[in-house]
Parts: structure tokens; sequence; C-alpha cells
């Protein structure tokens, strides 16, 4: 393949502002500031914003949690944990980390307490007043899944949840509210959410997120099949034999155990994450590129996967669990063995299954999907595996140990696509070798890819809600989910 390669370590910074476009001033407001999103990701996120691409000026970022602080001890605790969780080749420099620091203030209250949200009110609108903030407001729900609809219910009842009214009544500034996966636990849960939700905040205000969609290589799932004319017409039941998702991790739950616990590998990563990749992978083209459009299509897949029988699960899915070893020279403590898991556990770390979508397209074809944690390796893949040719020309001898055409989307690490084909290998004998075609991205672009959250905060600030789960999907995928239990 003819590309220009780009050596490692040489990566540009990419763009985030599509067009130019910036976002109006605006102030983030965590809720759950002190948890391990919020330091891990949320904040070394905002300041790599803040730092790299350009951010209105008064853009600010309010903490709302329960532990007692200052806006002078929590400044402190932001700048600790972007020092720790921010890669070196990306650490803020001392004018850089006093700027950031100075737009972080925090609000300390129960999460049930209406005075909390009322004082909330408060340094909004002092916010506005002082900073140019001009009312618009993103809510991030940073706190365990449980305690999502009493926030949802107080900023409601706080009169935070609607955006303020101009002179003729049309909106004058936003309010939008991220909420995390999991969405509910199960298809009735998923509905009391989405119906709590629908109480406080409009569909439009709702930013439902799933971290897979805001990386480079997932959204490259439709620029790849829809972008290119060579792949589409084969992209079917007649020219592929079979399809695999796999998404392994090495590293095992870590100090998560009270969530994992709950959830396990299917609630974790099948039911949202998998079944975001499956949709890009599957979907009908979108008549436009535009939030609906792309979500219609994925909401369409979804209604299509067969709810598995009783039988089917005991046919068609396996689960486990991870056992003492050694991943990467490092020892790996048993599930059961993980602080805070029950010795009795039944939670399953690993889970492979089969689907089917039923349609014209995909009509008889099976995926596997595979996923676990504390595996050896760690890799997010989509492999299109194609139809052997009808009739072969060569001898088995000549081809033995040749596979069919097979085509890799790597997802992470070493981000990229490849295309397994049949070459002959030089020389008088007839002999046929697989080779591979490789697509490297950081070789391609020469361009680092922003981190899927960086891409996700940015696009809920201009509201583009394209990369986010609206209220049907998550219902119709949950529903998918549900059938296995
Ligand atoms: C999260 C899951 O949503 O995704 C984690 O809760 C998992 O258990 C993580 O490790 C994987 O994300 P990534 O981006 O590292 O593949």
């Amino acid at each position: 393949m003819s590309q220009e390669v780009h050596p490692a370590g040489s990566l540009k910074q990419h763009t985030i502002w599509q067009d130019g476009q910036m976002p109006e001033p605006c102030t983030v407001v965590i809720f759950g500031a002190t948890g391990d999103l919020t330091q891990r990701k949320l904040l070394p996120t905002l300041a790599h914003l803040l730092h790299d691409h350009p951010l209105p000026e008064g853009f600010s970022v309010v903490a709302f949690a329960r532990r007692p602080m200052n806006d002078e001890q929590w400044r402190g605790m932001a700048l600790d944990s972007i020092n720790k969780y921010m890669p070196d080749n990306d650490k803020l420099d001392r004018e850089a980390q006093h700027d950031f620091a100075q737009r972080m203030y925090y609000c300390q209250s129960d999460f049930n307490d209406r005075e909390g949200y009322e004082k909330l009110a408060d340094i909004l609108e002092r916010l506005d007043r002082e900073k140019g903030t001009q009312g618009n407001r993103m809510y991030y729900l940073a706190t365990p899944p449980t305690l999502d609809s009493e926030i949802i219910f107080q900023l409601g009842g706080a009169g935070l949840a609607r955006p303020a009214a101009g002179q003729y009544g049309d909106e004058e500034s936003w309010t939008r509210i991220v909420i995390e996966k999991p969405f509910g636990r199960d298809l009735a849960s998923a509905q009391k959410l989405n119906r709590e939700i629908a109480r406080v905040f409009h569909e439009r205000q709702t930013y439902r997120i799933d971290h897979y969609m805001g990386k480079e290589t997932v959204q490259n799932l439709l620029a790849f099949r829809f972008a290119n004319g060579i792949f589409e017409p084969l992209w079917n039941q007649k020219y592929i034999d079979h399809v695999q998702i796999v998404v392994a991790e090495s590293l095992g739950i870590g100090s998560r155990a009270e969530y994992y616990e709950e959830a396990g590998a299917i609630r974790d990563m099948v039911q949202n994450h998998i079944m975001q990749v499956l949709c890009l992978t599957t979907m009908e083209a979108p008549v436009a590129f535009d939030a609906d459009a792309i979500r219609d299509e994925k909401v369409k897949v979804l209604r299509a996967v067969p709810l598995l029988t009783p039988e089917d699960v005991a046919k068609r899915t396996v689960r486990g669990q991870y056992t003492a070893g050694v991943i990467n020279g490092q020892p790996q403590v048993s599930y059961k063995e993980e602080k805070g898991v029950s010795p009795a556990s039944q939670t399953e770390t690993y889970v492979a299954l089969k689907l089917f979508i039923e349609n014209w397209r995909w009509a008889e074809v099976p995926f596997y999907i595979r996923t676990g944690k504390a595996l050896p390796k760690r890799s997010t893949e989509v492999t299109i595996q194609f139809k052997r040719v009808p009739h072969m020309l060569y001898k088995p001898a000549e081809t033995k140990g040749l596979v069919p055409n097979r085509l890799t989307i790597r997802i992470q690490p070493d981000e990229g696509i490849s295309l397994k084909f049949a070459a002959k290998v030089p020389g008088a004998a007839r002999h046929l070798n697989d080779v591979d075609m490789n697509f490297s991205y950081s070789e391609a672009f020469g361009i680092e890819s922003p981190d899927a959250y960086e891409r996700l905060i940015a696009d809920c600030m201009v509201g583009d809600s394209t990369l986010f789960i609206r209220r049907d999907e998550v219902e119709t995928q949950v529903q998918v989910e549900v059938s296995k239990r």
C-alpha cells in the first residue's frame, strides 16, 4: 500500500472543532467530582482540551460532591489528578496548570439535599456574570448509577434543567446532561430511568455517553464502509462467512469490584460497547451524516437481533471467570480473590456468544462475540471472514494452511486495518501463502487520535449528539441483553 510514513513519536496534534467552529462559553458541572472517572478521565480530558485547543475565555468547571472541601482544596486535588493521569508528553506547564486551576470551583453537598442545588444555582449565576458563561451548562453525571435519578430529580426541582428563555420565549442558552452507562440494569429499569430523565430534560438535551463511539477507529467503521465503493457490495451474507468482534483486556477489575460484581462482562461490555461496534459494522447506509439518520439505522440493527431463548443461551453462550495466573510477567490474582469480590461470586469476567441478525443483509451469518478481563493480550478487533472461492484451482497440497480472505479492523491498540489474501510464493511450485495488506493510522496520518472522552465532551459542547446513544437505542440494546439471564 502506498502511504507516506510518519515515524512514531512525530505525531501532530489533531483538531477537535469541526470547520474551526468553537463552542459558546459554558460551565461544566461534574457530579461525583472526587470519584475515579473524574480523576482519571474527565479532569485530564478537560485539561487537555483547554491546553491544546481553543476554548472560550470564560470556560469554567464546578465540582459537585459530598466531601467537605473549599475551592482551593479542590483545585489542589484536580491538579494532583491531572499530573498523575495525563500522559507524560501531555503534561501542562506551570502557567497552564494555574489557568486550569483558576477555572475550577467546588460545591459541597449531599446529592439529595435541595439546598446544595440552590447553592449550585447561585454559583452558576455568579459565573455567568463574572465569566460570561451566558447560562450555558453541561451537567456530567460521573456518579454511581444509583444516584442518577436523584440528581436528575433535584436538578429539575431547583430549576436547573431548562435553558433560559430569550425575549421571545426561544432558548437563549443551552443546558445539556451527560449520563454514563449503565443505563439501567434491565429493560424495566432502563425504561424507568429514561422516563425520569424525560420528566426533567428533553431528549435533545440528553447525551448518553458510550465512550467507544468516541474512538476514531470506531467512527472509521462508517467511513470505511460508506466512503469506499469496493467493500460495500461484498458486505453481506452472500460473501461473508462470519464476523468476529473481540474485546480482550489484559487488566483485571482493579478496584471496581463493587460495580463489576453487579455488572459482569455482559452488562459491562457486551450490552453497550460491543453492541455499538456491531451496529456500525452491520447497519445500512444512513440517509445523511446526522444524529438521527445514523441512530435510526443503529436501532434497526438492534431490532433485528432476536432474543436468545433459554435453549440458545445453553447452546450459544459461554461464561467464565478468571483464575490466578501471570499476565505480561505480572502476577494476577483470581477474580474471587480480588478486593471486594465475594469468594462465591458467579459473576462472569469472560463471555463468548453467537448472535444472528435477522434481516436480508445478514441472514444466517454468525456473529461471534468475545470479551473478557485478565486475558493474555489487550486487543479489540472486528474480523470479517469472507467465504472461500467457489472452486479452488490449486491442489490441496498447494494451498495447505491457506485461510479465506479476512479483513481485520484493529480498533485498539496498533489501530489500523489489514486484509489477508492469498499470493503465489515465488518459484516453480504453485504454492500459495497468506499475505497481509496493512494500513496503520499512525503511519498514514501522522496525527495523534483524540482521546474518546475528548471527542465526546467537545461534541456535547457544540450540541452534536451523533455519537451519543438515543433513548430508543438504549431500550432496544437492553432487550438483546436481558433475554440472556
Ligand atoms: C468501560 C468498562 O466502559 O470500558 C471497563 O466499564 C473497561 O470495564 C473499559 O475496561 C474499556 O475501555 P477501553 O477504552 O480501555 O477499551
